[in-house]
């Protein structure tokens, strides 16, 4: 995939301020600390587009990414971080919840996972949740590098053991130190961008 330009647009922190057009947009979701930010900067090629530092504030609103003038990339903010108070937490999940629901633009959702540990209840509740929406999604695994060969197909196995009773199956190896799953991944996103 060949990009031509990447622009941070906006960040949000309210369904009302979103992007007023009718540009079609790919989501990122995941566990915060998983690699979605580092992820978005690999798949984008550029270093420091997307923060990967942890900012507290910035991680509680939608960032608006736009691609190629033709796509947006939605970095959604992590959820499972542990020290957010539960009224901070409900916001989040509201947020979140208006945007997947209300974006008619929105094309799919990413959900990444990392590749050492096994889904989360809370993955595989953000899962079954894209699902009864009727929302396209994309696994992806993270951190694919920090496993070696035998050890990432049994992760791989072993995640794909709790994806039985859902539609999608696959998980898509990821690393963002590497680039290895790079092309595989766009294509899964030009399918959903295509649909
Ligand atoms: P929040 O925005 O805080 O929710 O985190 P995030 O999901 O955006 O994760 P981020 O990209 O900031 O990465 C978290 C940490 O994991 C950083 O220290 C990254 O360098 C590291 N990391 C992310 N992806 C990879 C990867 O593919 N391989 C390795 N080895 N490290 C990674
Ligand atoms: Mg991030």
């Amino acid at each position: 995939m060949k990009i031509t330009s990447a622009d941070f647009i906006k960040s949000v922190a309210d369904t009302s301020q979103m992007p007023r057009d009718h540009i079609p947009q790919i989501a990122f979701a995941g566990r915060s600390n998983v690699g979605k930010s580092s992820l978005l900067n690999s798949l984008l090629n550029r270093k420091k587009l997307v923060q990967v530092s942890n900012t507290p504030g910035k991680t509680r609103l939608l960032n608006f990414f736009l691609i190629n003038n033709k796509f947006y990339f939605v970095d959604l903010p992590g959820y499972g971080y542990a020290k957010v108070s539960k009224q901070i937490y409900k916001n989040w999940q509201k947020l979140v919840e208006n945007y997947l629901l209300q974006s008619t633009n929105l094309k799919g959702v990413v959900v990444l996972i990392d590749l050492r540990h096994l889904m989360t209840a809370a993955d595989l509740e953000l899962i079954s949740w894209l699902e009864h929406n009727n929302i396209p999604a994309i696994i992806v695994g993270t951190k694919s590098d920090k496993l070696s060969g035998n050890k990432l197909k049994t992760q791989l196995k072993q995640n794909a053991i709790l994806l039985k009773k859902y539609y999608i199956k696959k998980i898509i190896p990821y690393s963002s130190e590497t680039g290895a799953g790079k092309n595989e991944l766009w294509s899964s996103l030009l399918l959903v961008l295509d649909s």
